[in-house]
């Protein structure tokens, strides 16, 4: 079974990346940053987790048009976003999808809504505090990575208790994790800042300690405080503290902080914590139980002929592909398509298999393979077959022998006026 071995809180301010890939180790105004880190770094090394989960806000970055409250990264790998002058020159780092899946299932099951991502990259956010804490080199990092990804940027945005609430509900799905992996927990962002407007600059450094010493103590009691007041006190970016809160929540009631760290620079405060969790306290439900009720909604599922429920699993394993055929939805992508479908595929990076899929229109091994219908649709459009079509050739019956088991001979698709 799964373990928590303890918590961090850390803020993500890009700070701490551009002291790094400065290599500003040995400068006098930057050194705080790299004491404050180095115990994490070494705490890391000591626990050995082979999966942090991270908590943290993207930045208009991966999320913009979309904006969700709590979106969960399920994908292969993660790698650093370009926010304006290219990625960061550090490697992707490894999701798990097989524990994405079921702490999905699980915080889904406690009406936790999420949305699931893959193949975006993550921004300064995550990678600006983990280049400091968690080992790595030119071929990867010394963890996986779930990253926790919460919308604090676009008003409304949950209340303290929620995000609280998520952190239990977390553990609980960490708890029920039949594989005997270690994870740690980050909850990350900066203490009290502002960072647009008038007010911009704003710190409260006497509430950053008192709020780093009640989310040891007394965690609950910040709960009753609303967005406003955390801003009132900590700034209106600073209001990102509830990812603290968050974390805390996933870690037993009482725990050891056993480092703790402050310096304000500049505009944000680069704080760290470790919060050993020390009690372990029991989960608070059986797991046996937590599981059974993640699975209680699809149970029975499985036993239903020629039916493929598009999974967290599945959606995984068919991502590139998926990805492929949606791609068809920008003119120049299906211009490219229809001139060179070879090319285009292999420029995409689809494996033969993959490819042979798609010249084939074997849209029922398609579907085998992890390809959700929708974007079946999208090809069928680009390449004028009609959805009936594709039915049919589901069921290995011609178009009109699958019209006569319909009310009407039509036949029908997505194609806009581009394909009339
Ligand atoms: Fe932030």
């Amino acid at each position: 079974m799964a373990t928590i071995v303890g918590g961090i809180a850390t803020s993500h301010t890009p700070t701490i990346a551009f002291a790094k890939d400065a290599k500003k180790f040995d400068d006098p105004v930057w050194k705080p940053i790299f004491e404050g880190y180095e115990p994490v770094q070494e705490w890391f090394r000591a626990k050995q987790p082979d999966v942090l989960v991270y908590i943290y806000n993207d930045h208009m970055t991966a999320f913009f048009d979309h904006y969700s409250h709590f979106a969960l990264g399920v994908g292969e790998e993660f790698g650093p976003a370009d926010e304006g002058g290219g990625p960061r020159d550090i490697p992707a780092i490894k999701g798990d999808p097989e524990f994405a899946a079921h702490v999905a299932r699980v915080m889904v099951a406690n009406e936790f809504d999420l949305s699931y991502f893959q193949g975006k990259n993550l921004d300064h956010g995550a990678f600006s505090p983990l280049s400091v804490m968690v080992d790595h080199d030119d071929k990867g990092w010394a963890c996986k990575l779930l990253p926790v990804v919460c919308g604090v940027l676009t008003v409304p945005l949950p209340s303290a208790r929620r995000f609280w609430k998520f952190g239990r509900s977390l553990r609980q799905a960490i708890l029920s994790y039949p594989k005997d992996i270690k994870v740690a927990i980050a909850g990350t962002g900066g203490l009290s800042h502002q960072v647009h407007g008038e007010g911009c600059g704003f710190n409260n450094p006497e509430w950053d300690h008192e709020f780093m010493d009640r989310l040891e103590k007394d965690p609950e009691g910040l709960l009753d405080m609303t967005v406003a007041e955390l801003a009132k006190l900590g700034g209106w970016e600073g209001a990102e503290v509830v990812m603290w809160l968050m974390m805390r929540g996933a870690l037993s009631e009482k725990v050891e902080v056993t480092h703790k760290t402050y310096f304000l620079p500049s505009m944000t405060p680069i704080a760290t914590m470790i919060l050993e969790d020390t009690a372990q306290d029991a989960p608070v439900e059986d797991p046996e139980v937590t599981r059974e009720r993640a699975w209680h909604d699809y149970a029975g599922a499985e036993a239903l002929e020629g039916t493929y429920p598009f999974t967290i699993e599945r959606s995984v394993k068919g991502f590139r592909l998926n990805h492929f055929l949606h791609s068809l939805t920008d003119p120049a992508t299906r211009k490219k398509f229809r001139e060179d479908e070879e090319g285009t595929m292999l420029a995409a990076g689809l494996t033969d298999e993959e490819r042979r899929l798609v010249r084939e229109r074997d849209w029922i091994g398609m579907i085998h393979y992890g390809v959700i219908f929708f974007m079946l649709e999208k090809l069928g459009a680009v390449t004028g077959i009609g959805n009936i079509d594709i039915y049919a050739a589901f069921k290995g019956m011609t178009v009109p022998e699958f019209q006569k088991t319909r009310n009407a001979a039509i036949t029908y698709g997505v194609a806009g006026k581009e394909d009339k």
